[in-house]
This record gives C-alpha cells, structure tokens and sequence, in this order.
C-alpha cells in the first residue's frame, strides 16, 4: 500500500466524512514552498489554492520563516500586549484607507461576527443586511443565503445550513450583489432596524458594476448605517490598501484575515475610532459593554509571520504584476474555450477568478445558479492530473508564479480543457 492510502485510510476513521475542516480533497498534502506544492506521494503542483488565499507570497517565504523562527523561542502566545502586534497594528491603520484603530480575532469568521455585533452596540439596533452570495465565515448570521438552492424572495433570508436557530432569520435582510436599485429599495423600507450593511467589495469573483459601491456607501451614509467591507479576500491583494484602495470607496469598518497573517491564524476588524470605541471595554458609553476576547488574538507568531508578509509586499509593490499574471490566465482560458467552443465564463479581478460553465453574463449569485457544476469538478480534477492545484471555485495567483509557471498552467488547460469534451455533452 502507498504511504498515501495508508493516511487516506486513517483519515476516513478518524474524520467525519474523511474532512479535517477544510474542503475535502483526495490528495494529501506534505509541503509547499514558493509556487509549489507536494503531496506525500511526493507529486508536485502549481498551487492556485495559496491555503484558501494567505500565501500571496508564496509558501515558506524565507523573510516569514526568518520573523517566525526568531519568535518561536520566545514564547507562541501571552495573551496580553506585545510588541509585534502593535507594530502590525500600526502598519494594518497606516496601509488600509478606513482604519483608526484594530482589535485582532483568530479567524475570518470570528472577525465578521464581531463586526456585525460592532455595529449592533453602536447602533441599538438589530438588523444586518447582507447580499446573497457573499461569504462571511461560518457563523450563523453568515450562513444566510451564501448559498441558497432556490430564489426566495428579497430580503427574505434562506438558512445554508442545519443547526442554525430558525429566528436568526429574522435577523438578516438579504440583497441582490450589483443590482443597486432593489438593494435601495431594502434599505429605503428597513432604515430604522438596519444595524450595517456587510459586504465583499468584490463578491468571491464577482466585480462591483461601476457605481455599484459607490451608491451603497451613499445610501448608508446618508441613513448613518455603518457599513462593513469583508476584505478577508481583497485585503493586500488588490492592493497595499485593499479594495477599499482599488475600488475608492471607503467603509466605515473592515475586516482582514488570510494575507495580514502570513498563513498563521489572526485576523482582524479595523474602522473609524468613533465606531472602534465599542471594543472599548472601560467605556461606560455602552450598557452593558460589547464583549470581545480571544486566546490566541494578536499572538506574536501570527504577529511576525503577517508584519513580515507586509513588508515583502511594501517592498515589491508586485500588484502590477500579480494583476498582469492573473489577466494573462483568465484571458487565455477565455480563448481556449471559445476555440473549443464551450460555453464558459471565466469571472474575476486579476489575481483572484473562476469559471461558470454558462452562456449567461455573471453579475451577481443568481447568475451562476445555473452553471454546470459538474463539468467544473471535472475541469479541477483534470487540472490536477496535469500538476495544477486549485480550490473548489477560485484560482489564486501569487507574486511568485513566474513565467515557468505561467506556461506549465497554460500547457495543462490546454489538456484539461480538451478532456473536458470527451467528459462531457458540450
Ligand atoms: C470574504 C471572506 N470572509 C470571511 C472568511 C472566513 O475566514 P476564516 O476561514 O478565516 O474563518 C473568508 C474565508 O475564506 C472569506 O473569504
């Protein structure tokens, strides 16, 4: 037996459904470093997952390694102040165009949950809007309509998953990402139990329209409804200062993860001081206090491995070129399906995309509810026979996919592509 199967086995008994809490996958992985990525057979990938998008830099980048290691041997967590996290905090408030002031979580999820409860304490009010489709972690008012089988009618919200309390339902008003007008019109009606407005600037891989965040940040302004930008994914990549940057339109607070960490776990919500000040836990400004406490929040590992992140990209600037990277992969897919003639819409910003397999433009969830899924599994799995690994639905490139790389990709959607007839009806 390979040693693969061996842990296959293992990993069948011992997780449910052979997952250990990240999407299942056949292969195993052992190390990555640079682009690249071994699975304990010791076969090599072109890795586009990027561990769900932190590695932006690579894996095992020497300048993250060097910060952690000198770390290491002084200590993994305090839970209380130190020094990294400060000096983090400050680079996060100085790069990020709306943030005054940072409170550090574990994860992405911890993050958007203590975002809505922010706007909640500042606020008095209950209710949070968020747009189908978008993605805010696992907790339970995120799991509204991230993925809804079938369309209900807005805002009315949809439970994506079992033991979720039926009356967080009620908590949530559901909008359609890119259609402003019905957006408006939600808004319009509940102004006066709307807490926030969240929102992925650039929902999964989905562009805004032109406008689009503009006349959302004009109609929260205009009822003072804090609005919250999940940066999780954009944060540092579309730019030193995020999507809020690359967008122009500013939130009143964000949440960051994935890149500030550098791959180790730590995440945040940054904003406006007025709003910040709910964390404020010796502030008599709110009764009872908004209460917010980690174990492992802004632990100087996670601290080093993401300062050191950020200065590479301070540094290298490769926005550009990530930019140009991820434009030359999407348009040379594009062609290979238009000379294959398959249906197919490769969907996203630069360095962050995906395929629905389509006729119909994407602009907003509903638009991919009738994508052929399966053609898209078979598409990923072909890829990684042909050396390239990628996520369920998303390609990330990193600023250390070269040119080698580029065309070793190129090569295998070549092949992965043309199986995809043989695969399929198309
Ligand atoms: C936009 C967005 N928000 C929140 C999260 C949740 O982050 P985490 O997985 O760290 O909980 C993710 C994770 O992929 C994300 O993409």
């Amino acid at each position: 037996m390979e040693k693969s199967d061996q842990i296959t086995n293992l990993a069948k008994d011992i997780f449910p459904g052979s997952n250990n809490g990240n999407p299942t996958s056949d292969l195993i992985m052992s190390k990555a470093v640079g682009s690249k990525i071994w699975d304990i057979d010791g076969n090599e990938y072109i890795d586009y997952l990027l561990g769900s998008g932190p590695m932006v830099i690579g894996h095992s980048h020497p300048k993250v390694v060097e910060a952690v290691s000198k770390q290491l041997s002084s200590g993994s967590t305090f839970f209380a102040l130190n020094e990294l996290s400060i000096r983090l905090g400050q680079e996060i408030i100085d790069a990020v165009p709306c943030a005054e002031q940072i409170r550090y979580v574990t994860s992405g999820t911890e993050a958007t949950l203590y975002a809505m409860r922010a706007v909640r304490a500042f606020t008095g009010k209950e209710k949070i809007l968020k747009f189908e489709g978008g993605y805010h972690g696992m907790h339970d008012y995120s799991l509204m309509s991230l993925m809804p089988r079938s369309e209900v009618e807005y805002p009315i919200a949809s439970i994506d998953s079992s033991g979720i309390p039926e009356a967080i339902k009620n908590e949530m008003l559901i909008a359609p990402f890119n259609d402003f007008e019905t957006t408006e019109d939600i808004i319009k009606k509940n102004k006066e139990e709307i807490a926030g407005v969240i929102i992925e600037p650039f929902q999964r891989v989905i562009k805004p329209k032109p406008g689009f965040l503009e006349s959302v940040r004009k109609i929260t302004n205009k009822y003072n409804i804090p609005l919250i930008f999940d940066e999780i994914v954009t944060g540092f990549r579309f730019g030193y200062g995020g999507a809020q940057e690359y967008y122009n339109v500013v939130p009143d607070l964000c949440t960051l993860g994935k890149i500030v960490a550098g791959g180790y776990p730590l995440a945040a919500i940054v904003g406006k001081k007025n709003l910040m000040e709910v964390f404020n836990q010796k502030s008599d400004t709110i009764s009872p206090p908004l209460v917010q406490i980690g174990t492992l929040s802004g632990n100087p590992i996670s601290s080093a491995a993401g300062l050191a992140t950020l200065d590479v990209l301070k540094a290298e600037n490769p926005y550009e070129k990530l930019f140009e990277t991820g434009n030359f992969l999407q348009s040379t897919l594009r062609e290979i399906f238009n000379r294959h003639e398959i249906p197919a819409q490769v969907v996203g910003e630069g360095p962050v995309f995906d395929v629905y397999f389509c006729s119909n433009e994407i602009s907003n969830y509903r638009d991919t509810m009738g994508a052929d899924k399966s053609i898209l599994n078979s598409l990923n799995s072909n890829l990684i026979e042909a050396g390239i690994f990628k996520g369920d639905t998303k390609y990330y490139v990193s600023t250390v996919h070269d040119s080698f790389d580029v065309e070793k990709t190129v090569s295998a959607f070549e092949v992965a592509v043309a199986k995809l007839k043989e695969q399929h009806d198309i």
